[in-house]
């Protein structure tokens, strides 16, 4: 399983890479604005920026919703760097855009994906990730693992290449679920990441040892 941290973070994405475990990022609109990103040429700057940082893929959303428009902005972020994966929303048109840069070979990451349906669309128009929003879904009292777990045997049943993103993941059990589920990539805030990391007696038995060999010495 493949982990992104969804954030446009400079020092988060830093701290992740050191970790070693990070295997690309994810970033929207809300992202860049909460890090105070404004304007088309510090932005694309950013995405640069953010792609120097880490080896993996680099999610840059459109914020064009119309065809002519998507497919500008895609080609644009898509120049920038050969890390960055453009990404659409599940709309008509972005189906269309995926669709387009697919057969340009322009990778895709297909967006604000709610429902099964939608995310055998996307794979169809030849996504390289759908992103389905899980914790938005566990927001509304909708149980948005088993969307993952739909996509799943919807992908499987047929071969499609599309990766499955489970995007908006909020905590560690989110990401063992789909790890379980079998989901090819996470993105989460840092936090989803580093939590993986404790257990009480973790630090109970280190201390123990410690502890032990200081009285051996
Ligand atoms: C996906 O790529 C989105 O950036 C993200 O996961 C949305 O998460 P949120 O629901 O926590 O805003």
């Amino acid at each position: 399983m493949k982990f992104f941290i969804d954030t446009a973070n400079l020092a988060q994405i830093e701290e992740a890479e050191a970790l070693g475990v990070l295997d690309g990022v994810t970033t929207n609109p809300s992202l860049m604005a909460k890090e105070g990103i404004t304007g088309r040429n510090n932005i694309l700057k950013h995405y640069v920026d953010i792609c120097n940082l880490v080896e993996g893929d680099v999610s840059a959303e459109v914020i064009a919703t119309d065809f002519e428009g998507i497919i500008k902005e895609g080609e644009e972020l898509a120049e920038l760097h050969e890390q960055i994966v453009v990404k659409v929303p599940m709309i008509k048109d972005g189906v269309k855009a995926i669709k387009y840069f697919s057969d340009q070979g322009i990778r895709t990451n297909c967006t604000l994906v709610f429902s099964a349906g939608q995310a055998l669309l996307a794979a169809k128009a030849g996504a390289t990730y759908v992103s389905p929003f899980i914790g938005r879904l566990d927001d509304i009292s909708t149980d948005g693992l088993s969307l993952i777990q739909d996509i799943r045997t919807i992908y499987d049943n047929y071969g499609f290449e599309t990766e499955i993103l489970a995007a908006s993941v909020r905590h560690t059990m989110h990401v063992l679920d789909c790890a379980r589920i079998g989901a090819d990539v996470m993105t989460g805030p840092l936090s989803a990441i580093t939590g993986l990391l404790n257990h009480p007696l973790t630090d109970i038995g280190l201390a123990k040892f410690l502890e032990d060999h200081k009285k051996g010495n």
